[in-house]
Order: C-alpha cells, then sequence, then structure tokens
C-alpha cells in the first residue's frame, strides 16, 4: 500500500476470533475507514486488505524489512508441539512473531487474547497459548484487553502514539491508564443501588426489571478494571451492565478462569 508520510501499522491475526477488529470496523471518532486512509497506512491486515496470497506476503515483508512500523497483534500465540496449532502461510504463529516483532517500533496487543492469552488459554489451555507479552520481552508492548476491547481504548492509545511518538501512561499490567485506571464498580449507573442494597437476586425477577444492581448474580464489576460505564460502545450508549447483564471481567488476566462462575458466586 502507499503511505506517503503516513506511519505504517501491520496487523497481524493469529489465534482469536476476530470480534477485535469486527468491534473496530465498527468504530467512530475517527472511524476505520478515516483511520486506515488519512491517519495511518495500514499495510497489512487479514480482514480489510485487499490483497491476497503472495502479494499480501509480499507487502508484509517490503515494510517490516524496509519501512519503521508500529506493529499491532489480535490473538494469542499457542505454543505448544512447536506452535503449530496456528500457521499461516506455512509459518507458525510463533515464527512470524519472532520475525516481526523485532523490527516494530512498538507492540500493542489489542484484545484479551493477544494480551493474557484469551478463552483458548482455560485450564488445561491445550495449546500453550500466551500473550504476546509473555514472548516478547525487549520491545515496548502495550495491552489493550477486552473481548472485544472499547475501540475507544485502542484508538486513544494509537492516537497518543502518533502525535507524542511515545506510548500512554500504563498501569502494572501495561493497560494504558486513560483507558483501564478506574473499576467499573466505581463509575457503574447501578452503584447507587449497590450501596443501598437492592440487588438483583435471579435473572427475571422484578429486582432485575427495576434496573437493580447484578453483583448477587455474579457482576465481576468490584474487581474489574476498564471504562465501559463511561464510554460506552460504539455511539449506541450500551453497555453490559445497562441492558441486564453482569460484567464478566473481560479486561482481566485469567478472567476465564478467575472470574467463573459468571452467573453465581
Ligand atoms: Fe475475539 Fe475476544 Fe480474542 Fe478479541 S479478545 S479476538 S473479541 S476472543
Ligand atoms: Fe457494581 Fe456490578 Fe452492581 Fe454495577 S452492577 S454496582 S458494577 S456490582
Ligand atoms: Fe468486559 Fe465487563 Fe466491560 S465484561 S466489556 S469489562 S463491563
Amino acid at each position: 500500500a502507499a503511505s506517503g508520510e503516513r506511519p505504517r501499522v501491520i496487523w497481524l491475526h493469529f489465534q482469536e476470533c476476530t470480534g477485535c477488529t469486527e468491534s473496530l470496523l465498527r468504530s467512530s471518532h475517527p472511524d476505520l475507514a478515516r483511520l486506515i486512509l488519512d491517519i495511518i497506512s495500514l499495510d497489512y491486515h487479514e480482514t480489510v486488505m485487499a490483497a491476497a496470497g503472495h502479494q499480501a506476503e509480499h507487502n508484509l515483508h517490503e515494510t517490516v524489512n524496509n519501512h519503521p512500523f508500529l506493529l499491532v497483534v489480535e490473538g494469542a500465540i499457542p505454543t505448544k508441539d512447536n506452535g503449530i496449532h496456528c500457521m499461516i502461510a506455512g509459518k507458525t504463529a510463533m515464527e512470524i512473531l519472532a520475525e516481526v516483532a523485532p523490527k516494530a517500533s512498538a507492540i500493542i496487543a489489542i484484545g484479551t487474547c493477544a494480551t493474557f492469552g484469551g478463552v483458548q488459554a482455560a485450564a488445561p489451555n491445550p495449546t500453550g497459548a500466551v500473550g504476546v507479552w509473555d514472548l516478547v520481552k525487549d520491545k515496548p508492548i502495550v495491552n489493550i484487553p477486552g473481548c472485544p476491547p472499547n475501540p475507544v481504548s485502542f484508538l486513544g492509545t494509537i492516537l497518543h502514539y502518533l502525535t507524542f511518538n511515545r506510548l500512554p501512561l500504563m498501569d502494572k499490567l501495561n493497560r494504558p491508564l486513560f483507558a483501564y485506571g478506574r473499576r467499573i464498580h466505581d463509575h457503574c449507573e447501578r452503584r447507587a443501588h449497590f450501596d443501598e442494597g437492592r440487588f438483583v437476586e435471579q435473572f427475571g425477577d422484578e429486582a432485575h426489571q427495576m434496573g437493580y444492581c447484578l453483583y448477587k448474580v455474579g457482576c465481576k464489576g468490584p474487581e474489574t478494571f476498564s471504562n465501559c460505564p463511561a464510554v460506552r460502545f460504539n455511539g449506541v450508549e450500551v453497555w453490559p451492565v445497562s441492558v441486564g447483564h453482569g460484567c464478566i471481567g473481560c479486561t482481566e488476566p485469567n478472567f476465564w478462569d478467575t472470574m467463573t462462575p459468571f452467573y453465581d458466586r
């Protein structure tokens, strides 16, 4: 892809469901078209690139070998059995990451798969799925967990990097503080019900219809750090709790093991 002066971005998909990209495709401020046509040059992205097959691989290697670029990774990296559980163009995800990551200026891991291994890492983790930062130790990495994360958290990070040429301030899990610095529970619109002891006891009961607190049916908002109640999703102004479903902790490491059962405590 011709880039002009636009910063180049390589986006690698590994062991994942593409939900992070799907969510980003519905983003606004900026929308994805403006992002990839005006702001960055997205030189490789399996879901949205026009190229296919050898042409796509050529684009990838052309950028990796000849230009500075920012690397985005979506999906976990399976490490068991020499990594054969995820292969693209004849190479394992481990091999591709080992080839591309050392040349990246910085890495953004998008989604709970690329950050912490994702649902496929749930015990007993049959493919040995891990996040990028488990394998790449010598590059600046920012983690944008969530399944999927809010596009605002990703776009804010990439625009911060392009504007200031450095990554945003992060917590100990490498999550940007602007998006993950506060607990769900501290900004939830049902918090007054929690404080007053008004709880949903069972999905569909009168308290549920009244919009009371979901803690007793499993909400993990008190243990989860994310901007969901403040930012909500993609301009439709909803987030899990606003539609009557507890938070399942999707921005936290190992939530698939540590936050379960999702519907009961
Ligand atoms: Fe899909 Fe969730 Fe993984 Fe994103 S983090 S690729 S939405 S499973
Ligand atoms: Fe906290 Fe969840 Fe209750 Fe909201 S619904 S107040 S996040 S426990
Ligand atoms: Fe995930 Fe909880 Fe937000 S489940 S989308 S962190 S409300």
